[in-house]
């Protein structure tokens, strides 16, 4: 039910730990099932130069940090914000549907971080207030309505 791609990503996640140098971090809960994502970046002169995650949750959560941090290194902030959680996914060869939220979870902890470099330097991103909490229940709860069209 995993991909290749999600196994290999939660057995040798990529960018484990506390960057020590960062100059942006970013974290986001889930309230419903309790996962906490911590993500770090080094950014020089608009350039994700460094990026590491700390993830405390499921094996989705994990995989989906490991290449949340792949795919925006090396990147722009612009660039990172664009960073969606299909964009994840697709990288990831897809998740079951129960573990979509998950992937929602990587997406919010880089804009939480990039919202932090935002308001460090104060560059203004463009990013909206509330990145901070993400609701699983209502997120599920879209997704339904999403279905039912
Ligand atoms: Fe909580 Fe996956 S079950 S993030």
């Amino acid at each position: 039910m995993y991909s290749e791609k999600v196994m290999d990503h939660f057995e040798n996640p990529r960018n484990v730990g506390k960057l020590e140098d960062a100059n942006a971090v970013g974290e986001v809960g889930n309230a419903t099932c309790g996962d906490i994502m911590k993500i770090y970046m080094k950014i020089e002169n608009g350039i994700i130069e460094d990026v590491s995650f700390k993830t405390f949750g499921c094996g989705a959560a994990i995989a989906t940090s490991s290449m949340a941090t792949e795919l925006v290194k090396g990147k722009t902030v612009e660039e990172a914000l664009q960073l969606t959680n299909k964009a994840v996914m697709e990288a990831l060869d897809g998740l079951p549907p129960a573990k979509v939220h998950c992937s929602v979870l990587a997406e919010q902890a880089i804009h939480a971080a990039l919202k932090d470099y935002s308001e460090k330097t104060g560059i203004d991103l463009g990013l909206p207030e509330s990145v901070h909490e993400f609701d699983c229940a209502s997120f599920h709860k879209s997704m339904n309505e999403e279905n039912k069209k």
